[in-house]
């Protein structure tokens, strides 16, 4: 090969901004082409930006994705073009010319900083009217709380999130009733509360132990045997993962990265982070939180 025939020239175009398409674009970009990536969404990210966990190391779906969308973004030789479908392919190999059907925004790419404020601004609202119907009873171990969080912010923009979190941080879940009652006072439908309240895993729709154990499951602490610290918990705990000791002291759960694979195996007990964790650590572990029951 002489020295002419080595040289990239033109560029390529990736129609599709999935997981696939992305690699493929930074594949491309990283051996010197210029490359267009083609998506009809709003945004790349494809189907894999709506899992939550895969297959096979049940690891977020997001940690995947997130390193490559900003070396995307960084990357001078890739244009991301989104709203884009192909309309026209003429010429062939080594000579394609390729016309683009580009759909509006309806916002300035080159100004939006993604604050939202558009989004609290917007005359449309997935809001819906509360419809008259018989009143919502709280359990009385809940009213009086949660009527104080639901009132003091739902005349605020975006009350959904603060009252969530201050529910769950009140009772250390969300009692399914007071989903109801938010639904009825704010006025977002029940469906939409549930999958917020079902997504972060901050949240919780059944009562919680005081002490949530959470045991990393991420792939750097399996290696590191988390899954026989899990099994030690379990013993010592008498419960299952997921599940919630019967004097409400514990509940014990298998996680997914804590954000701390360089402390494998990690464990974490409320705030608190426990690293390079070995199966003799485990009661130790446990009888700190009995002390403070
Ligand atoms: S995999 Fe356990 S902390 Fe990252």
């Amino acid at each position: 090969m002489n020295r002419d025939q080595s040289r990239k020239v033109g560029s390529a175009m990736v129609v599709g901004g999935g997981i696939a398409g992305m690699q493929a674009a930074l594949d491309l970009a990283e051996s010197g082409i210029k490359v267009y990536l083609i998506d009809n969404k709003p945004a790349i990210g494809g189907v894999m930006s709506q899992l939550d966990k895969t297959f096979p190391t049940n690891d977020c779906a997001m940690c995947i994705m997130a390193p490559r969308l900003v070396a995307i973004g960084r990357h001078k030789d890739i244009e991301v073009i989104t709203l884009a479908d192909i309309e026209k392919i003429d010429g062939g190999p080594g000579n394609f010319r390729i016309t683009l059907n580009k759909k509006a925004r309806y916002v300035d790419e080159a100004t939006c900083t993604g604050c939202g404020t558009c989004v609290s601004n917007c005359p449309t609202s997935n809001r819906v009217q509360p419809v008259q119907k018989e009143k919502i009873e709280l359990q009385p171990e809940f009213k009086e709380k949660v009527i104080e969080i639901v009132e003091s912010n739902k005349n605020r923009d975006g009350p959904l999130m603060p009252i969530l979190q201050q529910i769950n941080s009140a009772f250390n879940y969300l009692p399914e009733n007071t989903l109801n009652y938010i639904s009825q006072e704010t006025g977002y439908p029940l469906a939409h509360i549930l999958r917020i309240a079902t997504f972060y895993s901050a949240f919780s729709i059944v009562p919680r132990g005081k002490h949530i154990v959470n045991v990393c499951m991420g792939t750097t602490c399996y290696v590191r045997g988390s899954e026989r610290l899990m099994e030690r918990f379990s013993d010592l705990l008498k419960v299952k993962p997921e599940e919630t000791t019967p004097d409400m002291m514990y509940t014990l759960k298998g996680v997914r990265c804590i954000g701390c694979c360089g402390l494998a195996p990690a464990v974490m007990v409320g705030d608190t982070v426990f690293g390079k964790v070995t199966i003799k650590d485990v009661p130790d572990i446990l009888s700190k939180y009995k002390k403070t029951a």
